[in-house]
């Protein structure tokens, strides 16, 4: 038996990979898409989550079992939980970093390990800004935070966002960010993307959701600034803009970037006169393919503590499709969509990336338009860390198992 190239260990060649479906006719969830130089052969990746476990910004083996996990079971693309490209840039002393060399060979090690089972890897750089320097959310009440003081590794007098408003109780008031900091922000992405493929990772995605730096950039709530960096749209959404092109011109022209934004605040119904909304997101996507963006990840929320979200399953996933509908009725066909949140059920993720003949006027690759490209799961991986052999059992898919498992195939009309 073949082994898998470029490791040094004996494992088997997994060909095709895990997560492959064998026969025809699959669902488009089961079909291969190709961003730039990447092709994956299902539409089912695994959505960045902070574990809180690096040690120095150091992957460890928790990373490897955690991450190698879900690329051993077949999803296609794994993507390395929200790494900092500065040293104050965690959301808590223990979260992943790329800001110096060290930090790559344990990435390197998990790229490795993913490469070997035919999978993909990609990596969320970020910056927590004023969502910075917290301890643990297992160590305080569901939904609370706290401060993580210097003697405990945090940097409470160095947190820093667009303007000096602290996001809440159990945040530090972080200080206004200077021009200088706006510089050696972009620097950190530079430098961390160089060394995210140093590492080996297939895919970089930039974290500009959620509330942490770049996110709260573009909110008018967030963000008071009085420069180029302030106030109207244009000028809010310029820092994220400088990150994507900074990054965009020193990763090969082959590799797939993306971009995560909260697509809305879910501040509509607050006091403030404006928030960051659909319809800026929608403004915002239409200018990213231009910039060499590829995929842009929707997500929302989490800048503001007085958000009203209204939870259901596949919450976001409409306004994934509304956004991917506005870009080709202004004629814009090349920024993939990637739908996430509460999405648990097979039914549902086939149904988000399914081309629906005929539903809409507009064509796209399988003839009527899909919500998204893309499904990204976060929690429903934690509790079925084979959720895409799962999905497929359910779907009626017949896909491919790592072979050392080939015993374990769900068994045609078994319970599972
Ligand atoms: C434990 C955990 C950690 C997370 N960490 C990140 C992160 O590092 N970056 C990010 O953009 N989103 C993060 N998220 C959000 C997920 O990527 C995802 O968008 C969200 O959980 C909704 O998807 P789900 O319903 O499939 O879990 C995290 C979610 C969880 C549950």
């Amino acid at each position: 038996m073949a082994s898998a190239s470029d490791i040094p260990y004996y494992t088997p060649r997994q060909s095709p990979p895990a997560g492959t479906a064998l026969g025809d006719n699959a669902p488009t969830l089961f079909t291969p898409l190709k961003l730039r130089d990447l092709t994956v052969q299902n539409r089912i990746w695994v959505a960045p989550m902070c574990t809180y476990s690096a040690q120095d910004g150091h992957l460890t083996d928790f990373h490897l079992v955690h991450l190698g996990a879900f690329a051993l079971r077949g999803a296609s693309l794994t993507m390395i939980e929200a790494t900092s490209v500065l040293a104050n840039g965690g959301i808590t002393p223990q979260d992943s970093g790329l800001w110096k060399d060290s930090q790559i060979a344990p990435i390197k090690r998990v790229a490795d390990w993913v490469h070997s089972q035919g999978q993909h890897l990609g990596i969320q750089l970020g910056h927590a800004g004023r969502k910075a320097s917290t301890i643990a959310p297992w160590l305080v009440e569901r939904g609370m935070s706290a401060v993580a003081g210097k003697d405990i590794g945090g940097w409470p007098d160095d947190v820093m966002g667009p303007s000096a408003i602290q996001w809440g109780e159990g945040y530090v008031k972080p200080r206004e960010m200077t021009a200088q900091d706006i510089q050696e922000l972009i620097s950190g992405f530079v430098d961390s993307a160089k060394r995210a493929i140093a590492a080996g990772v297939d895919v970089i995605e930039i974290h500009a959701a959620h509330g942490y730096l770049l996110c709260s950039f573009l909110s008018p709530i967030s963000n008071r600034r009085t420069d180029k960096y302030g106030g109207s749209f244009e000028n809010r959404i310029r820092l994220l803009i400088e990150v994507i092109q900074a990054v965009r011109a020193v990763i090969p022209q082959g590799m797939p970037l993306l971009v995560r934004v909260s697509a809305t605040e879910w501040m509509e119904e607050s006091d403030e006169p404006e928030s960051w909304d659909v319809p800026q997101t929608i403004e915002l996507a239409k200018l990213l393919p231009g910039l060499g963006v590829d995929l842009l990840d929707v997500s929302s929320g989490g800048n503001n503590e007085k958000q009203q979200i209204k939870l259901s399953n596949n919450f976001q996933v409409g306004i994934a499709g509304q956004i991917r509908k506005a870009l080709y009725s202004a004629g814009i066909t090349n920024l993939l969509i990637g739908a996430v949140g509460l999405i648990t059920e097979a039914e549902a993720a086939k149904e988000i990336v399914q081309e629906k003949e005929g539903t809409v006027q507009m064509t796209d690759e399988q003839g009527g338009l899909a919500d998204a490209n893309i499904v990204l799961v976060a929690r429903q991986f934690l509790r079925e860390p084979e959720w895409v052999f799962r999905v497929a059992y359910r779907l009626g898919v017949e896909v491919k198992w790592p072979i050392q498992y080939h015993r374990g195939t769900f068994l045609k009309n078994s319970r599972i």
